[in-house]
């Protein structure tokens, strides 16, 4: 039977075991030229037992940016860095795909080339603060994108594809979740365009389908994943009819034949309602593909999930970031080292690379 620790084929992937690291943004990039800190070559390579690493959220162009110290995949220097870090994933037999990331209105004019308003499907402001020096500031009113912007923002998806081809990745998994850009053209709070980006839900997920139909002009549909997250209400995000978009949108997703669907079930801190269980339950039986599960999942859940047949995979946040060797100790029934929520953003190697390895202590 297969379980968290079979391996098996993910699309065009090997995989050498079920427990995947989910994207994990920690804020330690120079945040002028957002390349990755060296110190990311060891953070990655210290979590390459896994059967995926799915690296944090990384912007395809400057626009794309609304924190601080998160990388960038648009730069020759920024996918030098990625090389040393797939690189050395690589060399313990790990394999990586690079979270391609825009977030659209949740920014501030201060992230933005020469000030400019972020960008978003309406200029609607989204009730969230953001974090720039050393203070937290409201979002900025975003501009709704023209078809100029819009045509450009995936000519930069396409490039930052090519980019992570060039930077050794196994993949590319597009970022749809959590209420960033492409979250906000898919739901109706945040998209009131009257154009062809706008009302119906083939207007709405016009713009996932031309990234994707870009990301597909350079890698092969095996090599790429998606996340999504129907019920999540992160950032802002909210749709007033969430079953009937997504199952839609996921219908139409299931034609492209793609790696897999990884799936935002719960988010840290919020609560989920029998009735949304019941949404996301449905919205997986829609999906036909290698399904990846995430959120709060431990050993017993995870488990569940994969022998039950209901995940082909479960992808681990904070018990990640905290357990290098993760694959290992739920293997061996060893205890978690706990996170540090105070190092979970920004900072140096405290929190970050100096979680210990199992040993006999923790058995
Ligand atoms: C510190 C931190 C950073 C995160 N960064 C990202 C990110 O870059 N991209 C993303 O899609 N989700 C991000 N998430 C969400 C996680 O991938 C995951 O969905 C969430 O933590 C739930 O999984 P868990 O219960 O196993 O932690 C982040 C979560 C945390 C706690």
């Amino acid at each position: 039977m297969t379980d968290l620790f079979s391996s098996g084929t993910m699309g065009g992937t090997s995989v050498r075991n079920r427990v995947f690291m989910a994207p994990l943004t920690r804020s330690r990039a120079h945040d002028t030229s957002d390349i990755p800190a060296d110190m990311a070559i060891t953070y990655y390579e210290q979590r390459a037992s896994g059967g995926l690493i799915v690296s944090e959220a990384t912007q395809i162009n400057p626009q794309g940016k609304g924190y601080v110290s998160t990388p960038g995949i648009y730069t020759v220097e920024q996918v030098q860095k990625w090389r040393e870090i797939t690189e050395a994933v690589h060399e313990k037999g790990g394999k990586i795909f690079l979270q391609l990331w825009h977030v659209g209105r949740i920014s501030h004019c201060h992230f933005q080339p020469d000030g400019d308003k972020p960008l978003a499907p309406s200029a609607i402001a989204p009730d969230v603060e953001v974090f720039f020096d050393g203070e937290k500031q409201p979002a900025s009113e975003p501009q709704a994108m023209t078809h100029e912007m819009i045509k450009q923002t995936v000519e930069d998806y396409r490039t930052a594809a090519e980019n992570a081809e060039r930077a050794g990745f196994d993949g590319v998994e597009i970022h749809a979740a959590n209420g960033y850009l492409i979250d906000q053209f898919l739901r109706d709070k945040t998209n009131k365009r009257t154009d062809e980006y706008g009302g119906s839900l083939e207007n709405r997920m016009r713009f996932l389908n031309e990234v994707t139909d870009a990301v597909l002009s350079v890698w092969d549909p095996a090599n790429v994943g998606i996340r999504l997250s129907p019920i999540g209400n992160q950032n802002d995000i909210a749709d007033s009819d969430p079953l009937t978009s997504f199952t839609y949108f996921i219908q139409n997703l299931n034609d492209y034949r793609l790696a897999y669907l990884h799936m935002v079930e719960r988010f840290p801190g919020m609560a989920t309602s029998n009735k949304e269980l019941k949404i996301q339950e449905s919205l997986r039986n829609t999906w036909k593909g290698f399904y990846i599960a995430n959120g709060d999942y431990d050993y017993l859940s995870g488990q569940m999930a994969v022998k039950s047949g209901y995940a082909d995979a479960v992808a681990f946040g904070r018990p990640y970031i905290s357990n290098p060797d993760l694959p290992e100790r739920l293997e061996a029934g060893a205890n978690y080292n706990e996170p540090d929520p105070d190092t979970f953003y920004g900072g140096d190697e405290k929190g970050y690379i100096d979680y210990p390895f199992m040993d006999e202590a923790d058995m």
